[in-house]
């Protein structure tokens, strides 16, 4: 595998593949890598010729106040398990590279309605920088697939609605939610939690399941459930975030007679927030 910083190398280096019919799968990430991600770099893998992964913890999606200094960064290890999982090519840019005119000057991609609600609400402006780094890299790479984890429910809904209002010319797919043997969902901002926050972690996942049967079950009274599910959080010692039970469609309030369900769920944990969904077919 070879690790490249700057976009320049990237795009003569990608050209040469391109030019010998190579099908090119791209990863997106923020590094301090786990099985999550190596998930998506062997789908990539299934579905591509070359796969290229990309580590840059992006500025423009993080508010004030949250955890863009402390974010985990951890090059070596990173490129060690991309290499063992199969990955051709690793582009590590730095800010510069990446907002050559700074913050302030960089046009942004929104897209509307679904980026103000959920994770959106809880933290203003994230998905328009998601949007616009996920757009940049796909200008960089140009793949003509992309994988993202379907963990992040709300964000592969932005980047699908982006690619196709914008008519990017990329298959975007999702990846099934990798956990650990306890149902908590792999993240890297896990490793924020302390022992005996670990222990709890796995309730989030616990309250989304049992959600999920009381409504399989025929349960359809939502409010009155989301506020169960944020108790019984809180009494294990989350801070709540939301916990919304929505249409997949438009991530808006379920209503009785949808069918396709998501439960979307954020929660903040000591210094961790952690997020996590389970999806329902009636
Ligand atoms: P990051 O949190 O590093 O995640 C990179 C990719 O890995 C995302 O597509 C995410 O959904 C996926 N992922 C993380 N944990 C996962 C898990 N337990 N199971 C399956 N997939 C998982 O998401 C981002 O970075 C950034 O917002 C990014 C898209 C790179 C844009 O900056």
């Amino acid at each position: 595998m070879k690790t490249i910083h700057t976009i320049a190398e990237l795009r003569s280096t990608l050209a040469a593949e391109r030019a010998a019919g190579k099908r090119i799968g791209l990863v997106p990430t923020m590094g301090n890598l786990h099985e999550g991600h190596l998930t998506l770099v062997h789908q990539a893998a299934a579905n591509s010729d070359i796969v290229v992964a990309t580590i840059f913890v992006n500025p423009l999606q993080f508010g004030a106040g949250e955890d863009l200094e402390r974010y985990p960064r951890t090059l070596a290890e990173d490129q060690e398990k991309l290499v063992e999982a199969g990955c051709h090519y690793l582009f590590a840019p730095s800010d510069e590279e990446m907002y050559p005119n700074g913050r302030d000057n960089q046009t942004e991609v929104i897209v509307p309605k679904i980026s103000g609600i959920h994770c959106g609400a809880s933290r203003p402006g994230h998905f328009e920088g998601v949007a616009t780094v996920v757009c940049k890299l796909f200008g960089i790479v140009q793949p003509d697939m992309a994988v993202f984890g379907e963990k992040d429910f709300q964000q592969l809904q932005v980047i699908r609605q982006m690619t196709s209002d914008l008519f990017l010319p990329v298959e975007v797919q999702g990846a099934a939610i990798a956990r650990d043997d306890r149902g908590l969902a792999l993240s890297s901002r896990n490793g924020y939690l302390t022992e005996a926050e670990h222990e709890v972690a796995p309730t989030l996942n616990r309250a989304l399941r049992e959600a999920k049967a009381e409504i399989e079950g025929g349960r359809r009274d939502y409010a009155a459930m989301e506020e169960e599910a944020h108790q019984k959080l809180e009494a294990v010692g989350f801070k709540r975030d939301f916990f919304n039970i929505v249409r997949q469609s438009d991530l808006l309030a379920a209503e009785e007679n949808d069918t396709k369900l998501v439960i979307l769920a954020a929660g903040y944990l000591g210094r961790a927030r952690l997020i996590d969904n389970i999806v329902i077919e009636l």
